[in-house]
């Protein structure tokens, strides 16, 4: 099995963060102190994908809140909840987030009966073990989930087959193996041979940074092309199968995902080509109906612009548009590859089994 990068450590009562932004030139670890520093690497995407965001926000919120010195339980509650609201305002779109900061939040307030350490100091030592647990157990996890996918996944593909993916939903995104390049780790250890192209990403290039980075450096064949290059390879017979991530995805199926993922589909769809998703049920998030209800990020128009080179690529202060990501319709999504088995449609009477 290739070795496998974690984006998130956490040793010696020490958090760390690959800083993803200097990728693939660099391999920099940066230390989290404080919500700021969490915030930040959030919003820049220096860690990034939404399982590895919210696995970095459930450790985040342990590191950020362990030095409360809190006069009662509910004291630290309150502290608690103010830092939850300050990350969960870093990005809006990826559910876990959210999801890992509720399930912190859960685990404290169930800690409210636990009153049995003669002081309200040891009470609150004890709190703060128990929220270090809880994140281990989400970093865990998201592990065990991100190996389950990759063993569903790889049963709809077969040795040989030209595969198209769309951003980074790999072993960076994650806590190990990745969503949707998991089973191509996991096939690629059994010989299959995969010949795998990854879309460049725009305007962020997470496709040429980061998946051809990580697929290259594991010895998978991996081809980079251009955005607009998806029709023509194709068409030219050499895809036969998309995987993507997915960062929500709605009680109907529709799923948000890197901005362009929904035209792969559409072309998927016209060319006949399997489109599957890659979720962890924790990126399936049932209180929202339809795609129309996901919260799609926009951010600021240099990044279109003046990006990644010296030069400006367009006239500067030029008008831009620039969403972070867009819906894929359920009706595009030949199928939702999950930790706990592949989901068809219908997706709003399927989705919800699976959680169960
Ligand atoms: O803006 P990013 O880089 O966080 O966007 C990431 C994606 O869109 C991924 O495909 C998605 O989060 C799934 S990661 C397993």
């Amino acid at each position: 099995m290739a070795s496998f990068i974690s984006p998130i450590r956490y040793e010696n009562e020490k958090m760390y963060l690959l800083d993803q932004t200097l990728l693939p030139g660099q391999e920099v670890y940066l230390e989290i102190e404080n919500k700021k520093d969490l915030w930040d690497a959030i919003y820049e995407l220096k860690v990034r994908g939404a399982p590895a965001i919210g696995v970095a926000a459930a450790y985040g919120i342990y590191v950020c809140t362990r030095d409360i010195m809190a006069v009662n339980f509910e004291d630290f509650c309150g502290k608690f909840h103010e830092v939850k609201e300050y990350l969960a305002s870093s990005r809006p779109t990826a559910v876990n987030l959210f999801w890992a900061l509720n399930r912190m939040e859960e685990k404290l307030l169930s800690l409210a009966g636990d009153r049995d350490y003669g002081s309200w100091e040891g009470e609150q030592v004890h709190i703060k073990q128990m929220l270090k647990e809880e994140a281990e157990k989400i970093y865990q996890e998201d592990v065990k989930a991100c190996y389950e996918m990759g063993r569903n996944g790889l049963s709809l593909l077969k040795p040989g087959m030209g595969i198209l993916t769309h951003c980074n939903a790999g072993t960076i995104a994650t806590a190990k193996y990745g969503t949707c390049l998991a089973p191509l780790y996991l096939g690629h250890e059994q010989g299959y041979d995969f010949k795998v192209f990854a879309d460049e990403t725009r305007p962020l290039l997470q496709g040429a940074r980061l998946t051809a980075w990580e697929l290259n450096k594991a010895g998978i064949d991996v081809t980079l092309i251009c955005d607009n290059m998806a029709s023509i390879v194709m068409k030219n017979g050499w895809i036969n199968a998309v995987v993507v991530g997915c960062d929500r995805m709605a009680a109907n199926g529709d799923g948000a995902n890197k901005i362009g993922t929904s035209g792969v589909a559409i072309l998927a769809k016209e060319y006949g080509i399997p489109f599957y998703m890659f979720v962890p049920t924790s990126t399936i998030d049932l209180n929202t109906p339809t795609g129309k209800d996901i919260h799609i990020e926009e951010r600021k128009g240099e990044e279109v612009y003046k990006m990644w080179y010296e030069k400006p690529m367009a006239p500067e202060g030029i008008k831009t548009y620039n969403p972070a990501f867009d819906v894929t319709d359920a009706r595009y999504i030949t199928a939702v590859v999950t930790e706990k088995g592949v989901v068809y449609p219908p997706y709003d009477v399927n989705l919800p089994k699976v959680l169960k």
